[in-house]
């Protein structure tokens, strides 16, 4: 059993009409708590690392953790960069196994955009790794950049055209309303499925069929661990994420990966907060982690079930 690439997860995604879950790792309880679940569904996953939590695993821990949940789970496993900020970062993946890089270039003008994406791509492909790139802003916070609200610019269906006949890369986030972290609506929730669908319907107009769409920002940000967090010690009032119902509509569409990684965050900290707050004697770190880790597991069991419809 190796890793794999992207391409045959998301050819079936589409044509079952579900969508491939993209859970950002930092340590290994995070990855033992997702492909726990994945196991147990036995539907295949992406794992995905930021260059921040590249240098927080360090590479090697983090390549030789991602081969032994392969090698205990025997699923279709993918290791994917998020948000690889330049073409070195995207190359540096690669060449340490990763089967699948982002090349985030959003914050570039479209041409320029185009050019770096071009580069990754070549770069990519002739070592079978797949690419995805990004279309338009997130609202929000991405690595360092801060994109304020009033600047967010939603995808434009046809220069998603352009861009992925230019580039040839092989899927592509669209800002169709999600953002990164656990504050994105202060009203009502909204996303633009039919900026989603004519993006579609162009791509399929030019002869470029059942493309895989991504969504970034897509954590639904549980009020069951924002209350854990807030009962335990933490500040999270008005945390609010993309509701259910939404994420499934979008998996049911184009959107073949579905990228979550404050759902993680929220789950493990709450639980280490509740076992450190009710015992105050515990210093094990197997037992807050240990706990962390079983409520990953139950997250993302429930992503598979509610939310990504990815098992068989
Ligand atoms: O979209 C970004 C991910 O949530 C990763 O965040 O750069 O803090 O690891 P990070
Ligand atoms: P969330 O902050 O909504 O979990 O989004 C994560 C993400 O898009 C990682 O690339
Ligand atoms: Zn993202």
């Amino acid at each position: 059993m190796a890793l794999v690439n992207t391409k045959k997860m998301f050819e079936e995604a589409f044509k079952g009409g579900y969508a491939i879950g993209a859970f950002n790792i930092n340590n290994m309880e995070i990855v033992q708590g997702i492909v726990d679940a994945c196991k147990a569904k036995n539907t295949p996953v992406i794992l995905q690392v930021s260059a921040g939590a590249m240098k927080y695993m360090r590479p090697a821990y983090l390549k030789h953790l991602v081969d032994a949940a392969v090698e205990e789970t025997g699923l279709d496993i993918a290791l994917h960069l998020d948000h690889g900020p330049d073409f070195e970062t995207c190359k540096k993946a690669i060449d340490l196994g990763f089967t699948s890089v982002m090349i985030d270039g959003s914050h570039h003008p479209l041409e320029e955009n185009i050019e770096i994406t071009k580069k990754v791509v070549e770069y990519a492909h002739e070592r079978n790794v797949t690419v995805e790139a990004e279309l338009g802003r997130l609202a929000g916070v991405e690595d360092d950049v801060d994109v304020s609200e009033a600047d967010a610019i939603y995808t434009d269906p046809d220069e998603a055209l352009e861009f992925v006949q230019k580039t040839g890369v092989d899927s592509l986030a669209i800002a169709i309303g999600t953002s990164h972290g656990a504050y994105k609506f202060k009203g009502e929730a909204k996303l633009d499925f039919a900026r989603l669908e004519k993006i579609t319907e162009k791509l399929e107009a030019a002869g470029i069929h059942n493309y895989p769409i991504v969504l970034h920002g897509a954590s639904a940000v549980d009020q069951k661990y924002v209350a854990m967090c807030n009962e335990n010690g933490g500040n999270l009032g008005g945390a609010k994420g993309i509701p259910t119902e939404m994420l499934r509509k979008a998996a049911s569409m184009a959107v073949c990966k579905i990228n979550m990684d404050t759902d993680i965050r929220l789950a493990m900290t709450g639980s280490i907060r509740k076992v450190l707050n009710e015992k105050p004697e515990e210093f094990d770190p197997r037992k807050y982690l240990g706990l962390g880790r079983e409520n990953v597991t139950d997250l993302v069991t429930g992503k598979i079930e509610n939310v990504l419809g990815s098992y068989k």
